[in-house]
């Protein structure tokens, strides 16, 4: 069932941050089913486990780390730990993301800095500390997940808007930066997709971004996974700073 990695007889070491469902746990199993041992990420070991039986049962292999992406030194010794234990790191899908909504003019510091620590800073910490590993391999596969809102903004998110508009600035530098070694950085940007983060979204919204969608469908996990899953492969060495909007046609940018 797996693609095997090109990489002569070893797993390539993928790490999936958010992969304890939605959009995470979808590229952590397909990216196992490529052939890659995955590190499982999140706050709690529990449901990561579950994800690691899913995909040990599957025939592939995954370890899990728990770690709050919030707290910059801890996320950035349990990165190093992974780099140690595991002896490599080749591919890098900064996922986890959060929102804390509200129109500027009533957002708090709170959740301004709540919003830029985990979904931006904390990529910047795994890419700086994945980048030292991936050079002295000369390989390296980053992916970050950013957010047509940060592509297009969006009312009443800011915080996460420019979060989300950071990643792509921070990809993009590195793609420069680390081209010359190998390495490869690209941000996959997805629309609206079926999770627990939108199933909040009321029915006037649902439509609405129904109406504008070339699909007319949300999109599911799957569709994420299916774009990261190429991005990170070893045939995707030519693909480099890009920004893949997924999105059913939402933005088409
Ligand atoms: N669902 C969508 O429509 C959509 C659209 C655009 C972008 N995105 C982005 O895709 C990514 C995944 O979204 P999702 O819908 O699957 O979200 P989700 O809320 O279903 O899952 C988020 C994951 O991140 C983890 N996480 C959150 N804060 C963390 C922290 N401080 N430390 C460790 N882990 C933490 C959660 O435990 C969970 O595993 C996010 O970056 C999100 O911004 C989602």
């Amino acid at each position: 069932m797996a693609h095997t990695s090109e990489l002569a007889g070893e797993r390539r070491v993928a790490l999936v941050t958010g992969a304890s469902r939605g959009i995470g746990k979808a590229i952590a199993l397909r990216l196992a089913r490529d052939g890659r041992h995955v590190v499982l990420v999140s706050r709690s070991s529990g449901p990561l486990s579950e994800v690691k039986s899913l995909i040990e049962s599957a025939g592939g292999s995954a370890s899990v780390c728990a770690a709050d992406l919030g707290d910059r030194a801890s996320w950035q010794s349990a990165v190093e730990r992974v780099v140690e234990e595991r002896g490599r790191l080749d591919i890098l899908v900064n996922n986890a993301g959060i929102t804390r909504d509200n129109l500027s003019l009533r957002m708090t510091d709170d959740e301004w800095d709540e919003v830029i620590r985990v979904n931006l800073t904390s990529a910047f910490v795994a890419c700086r500390a994945a980048a030292r590993s991936m050079m002295k391999g000369r390989f390296g596969r980053i992916v970050n997940i950013a957010s047509t809102s940060g592509v297009v903004g969006n009312a009443g998110q800011a915080n996460y808007a420019a979060a989300k508009a950071g990643l792509i600035g921070l990809t993009k530098s590195l793609a420069r930066e680390l081209g010359g070694k190998g390495i490869t950085a690209n941000v996959v940007a997805p629309g609206f997709i079926e999770t627990d983060m939108t199933s909040g979204l009321p029915e006037a919204v649902r439509s609405k971004v129904l109406e504008g969608m070339a699909l007319k469908r949300l999109g599911v996990p799957d569709d994420i996974a299916e774009a990261v899953s190429y991005v990170a492969s070893d045939g995707a060495g030519y693909l480099t700073g890009q920004v893949i909007c997924v999105d059913g046609g939402l933005t088409m940018c």
